[in-house]
C-alpha cells in the first residue's frame, strides 16, 4: 500500500524573485506535480520560500531532493514530515501566495513583523499555508 505524507520545508531565495520567476517555478511545478499525483502550497515573501508537498511518500521524497538541487534557492530546512490519511491541499497541484494584507495579519498573530520561517512553529507553518491557500495570488 502506498503511504501518503506531507512534507514542509522553507528555504532562502538566492536572489529576489520576480513575478516572472514565480510563474516559471509554478508552471513547471503544476505540470510535474499533476503527473506525480502531488499537491501542495508554496508561499514566497521576504526572500523566503515556504512549501508544503503532499502525495505518495516515494514521489514526495524524490521531488523534495529534486527541488533542493534548484539553484534558485538554498539553505533548505525541513520543518516537518508526517504520514497523513488525507491530503489537505488537494485542490492545488501547487497553490501560491505572496505578501498581502492577510499574510501580514497572519504573521502578526504569530508575533512576527516580517516573514521569518525559522521562527514559525511547524503547526503554525501548516496553518499559515492552509489559510493562505484560500486567498491565493492568481499566477
Ligand atoms: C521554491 C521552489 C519550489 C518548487 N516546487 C516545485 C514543485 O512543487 N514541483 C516541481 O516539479 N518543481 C518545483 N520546483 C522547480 C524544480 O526545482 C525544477 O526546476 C522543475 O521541477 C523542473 O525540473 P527539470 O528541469 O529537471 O524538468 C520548485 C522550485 C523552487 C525554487
Amino acid at each position: 500500500m502506498t503511504q501518503k505524507i506531507r512534507l514542509l520545508y522553507f528555504s532562502r531565495a538566492t536572489r529576489d524573485m520576480t513575478l516572472s520567476d514565480m510563474k516559471d517555478i509554478l508552471t513547471a511545478a503544476r505540470t510535474n506535480n499533476t503527473e506525480l499525483g502531488i499537491c501542495g502550497m508554496l508561499c514566497y515573501s521576504n526572500r523566503y520560500f515556504l512549501q508544503a508537498l503532499e502525495g505518495d511518500r516515494k514521489e514526495v521524497c524524490e521531488l523534495y531532493l529534486h527541488i533542493a538541487d534548484d539553484p534558485r534557492h538554498d539553505e533548505l530546512e525541513m520543518i516537518s514530515f508526517e504520514y497523513i490519511d488525507k491530503p489537505i491541499f488537494t485542490d492545488w497541484k501547487m497553490g501560491y501566495a505572496s505578501s498581502s494584507p492577510l499574510f501580514d495579519k497572519l504573521l502578526a498573530h504569530m508575533e512576527l513583523t516580517e516573514f521569518l520561517p525559522e521562527k514559525i512553529k511547524p503547526r503554525h507553518a501548516l496553518a499559515l499555508l492552509h489559510n493562505l491557500s484560500a486567498h491565493q495570488d492568481e499566477i
